[in-house]
């Protein structure tokens, strides 16, 4: 570190020295490796509490993961990753902690803010919510007009509904089927609108949840949820006590939106919008699927915070992982990170990685406001196989670019599932194929050793080496999703620290919320529009016309 900060992540020996050995390296082709070690694929394979996580099928050699590790060292991963669990204040442009790891921890830890223990608050709201949620369960809460509640409808947006809907969706044969549960978040009014057309107020509960209570979308549908509910129910305003909870960090603009605090459930400034589900954001979750089972995903999620902390550096999985991806970012060219989960359950764990690693990692500039001279955060993205293998997997295996993948899977079905006809097997042997296919191709003489016509051997060849680790557990259950999301926040973390970026802040959705409200009253009264520059005036003027104003 030099007095202005850390020296760029670029001019580090540590760099170079992985500049110098991806040279050596060349085109070094995954065949080879695998020939020369015949026992690559135990040797690069790792555990993680449930989760088994093979990289052997990575562009690295033994070296390369040492050099990645002198890297890490040289950045500090270490050092910051234990001020992150003691409650430093390592998102420096919020001055704020980041704590999310104190969401689940025992009751007997003790982690400090400002010289105050934050665990026991942690946990009184935990049981306030496991109350709760046992009363909607039960059918002990009753709506307004006395009848029980059938459907839960979470009011949020980005992590105040990514992470609850994800996690609902993972683990739906664990919820409670007789309860229905939706999340709305667009602003879009068909987002509410199809939320709420066939339900009837009476038996419907809202949980509005914002870490801030000011965000515009989630404000505009709790208005219109709220207005639907007291029209419902005959115009009634007492009725929204019964119908409405807030989840939040601020109780004065839940009190204003007219919510009793007595039905709010607190969270804390040291805990990020895109790391809360596992907070009281998780409160319709954990009615869906139960405290008991709410409690078992928050230990999964410990077991791998623990492993974090305290695992060497030669087995600590979210260090690999992030490093992998800095490997590719800094020394392949890689732009994009693909996770391809084989489980139908898992349909939104990506969408839910795109804010976790985007909002944290899609920074320019590093901690002390220099512009960064190397790659940051990748694009996420990915659905679940085997869609994805019948639409873009033909990029991945012979597209111009590489896109390192995680590949997800589970050994069995959840229990409910049954497998009426081996389909679990067959779901799992794409998956292994995937990476088989993606890490070692087919060679033009193997493909002209199959009787294919010289003029398109080309098009059939498979040039392989595209990197994938593969993630398997034993199944899907609450406690192993809680490790996957824990894994993959301390991967960002990871890369973020190497990066030496603030992966915390999220300065970059400013700008739009800004312009959009100014350009509201432009839309609807028309004034302003000198302001704007030609094409915006243009687009906006057709807009109104096309609105008849
Ligand atoms: O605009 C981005 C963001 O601030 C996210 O970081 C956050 O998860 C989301 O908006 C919702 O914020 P809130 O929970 O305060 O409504």
């Amino acid at each position: 570190m030099n007095a202005e900060g850390r020296t760029g992540l670029d001019r580090m020996p540590e760099w170079t020295a992985l500049g110098e050995h991806r040279r050596r390296l060349g085109d070094v082709q995954l065949r080879e490796l695998f020939a020369e070690d015949p026992r690559r694929g135990e040797r690069f394979a790792l555990q993680v509490g449930d989760l088994h996580v093979d990289y052997s099928k990575h562009l690295v050699t033994d070296e390369t993961l040492g050099l990645l590790r002198d890297l890490a060292a040289a950045c500090g991963v270490a050092g910051l990753r234990d001020a992150m669990f003691r409650g430093e204040k390592i998102n420096n442009t919020e001055n704020r902690a980041v704590l999310h790891t104190a969401l689940r921890v025992p009751l007997d830890t003790v982690i400090e803010v400002d010289g105050r223990n934050v665990v026991p608050a942690v946990h009184s709201v935990l049981n306030r919510m496991s109350v709760f949620a046992g009363h909607v369960r039960s059918g002990d809460w009753k709506g307004h007009t006395g009848r029980r509640i059938r459907t839960v409808v979470n009011i949020g947006i980005g992590g105040s509904d990514l992470g609850p809907a994800m996690a609902y969706e993972s683990l739906r044969p664990f919820t409670d089927r007789n309860l229905d549960f939706r999340f709305v978040s667009n602003v879009d009014g068909a987002d509410l609108h199809e939320a709420l057309r066939d339900l009837d107020p009476a038996e419907t509960l809202f949980v509005v949840s914002s870490k801030t209570f000011t965000t515009i979308e989630t404000v505009t549908n709790a208005t219109a949820a709220r207005r639907w509910l007291v029209d419902g129910l005959g115009g009634d305003e007492s009725a929204v006590a019964k119908h409405f909870v807030a989840v939040s960090t601020n109780a004065a603009e839940v009190a204003k939106f007219g919510i009793d605090t007595s039905n709010m459930f607190e969270f804390w400034d040291w805990v990020g919008g895109r790391y809360s589900y596992d907070s009281a954001i998780g409160l319709s979750l954990m009615i869906a699927i139960g405290p008991d089972h709410f409690r078992e995903m928050l230990a999964g999620f410990h077991v791998v915070d623990e492993h974090f902390r305290t695992a060497p550096p030669e087995r600590n999985v979210p260090l690999l992982m992030g490093l992998l991806g800095i490997w590719y970012g800094g020394f392949h060219d890689a732009q994009t990170h693909a996770v391809l989960p084989y489980s139908h359950y898992l349909s939104r764990f990506t969408a839910y990685l795109q804010q976790l690693d985007m909002e944290s990692n899609g920074k320019s500039v590093d901690r002390e406001g220099r512009p960064v001279a190397w790659q940051t955060g990748p694009v996420v993205w990915g659905t679940p196989g085997t869609n994805g293998q019948h639409a873009y997997y033909q990029l991945l295996h012979q597209g111009t670019k590489i896109v390192p993948a995680d590949l997800i899977g589970f050994a069995r079905p959840v229990d409910e599932l049954g497998d009426l006809a081996g389909q679990h097997d067959l779901l799992m042997a794409n998956l292994f194929a995937q990476g088989q296919a993606l890490a070692f191709g087919r060679t033009a003489e193997e493909v002209a050793a199959e009787g294919v016509p010289a003029d398109q051997v080309p098009h059939r060849t498979f040039p392989g080496n595209r990197p994938t680790t593969t993630i398997l557990a034993t199944e899907l259950t609450p406690n192993v999703l809680g490790q996957l999301v824990a894994l993959y926040e301390h991967k960002v973390f990871v890369q973020g620290a190497v990066w030496n970026i603030d992966s915390f802040d999220q300065w970059g959705v400013e700008l739009g919320k800004v312009l959009a409200k100014r350009m509201e009253p432009v839309l609807t009264e028309g004034t302003g529009a000198e302001e704007l520059d030609g094409s915006s005036a243009a687009l906006v003027a057709r807009y109104r016309a096309l609105r008849g104003r």
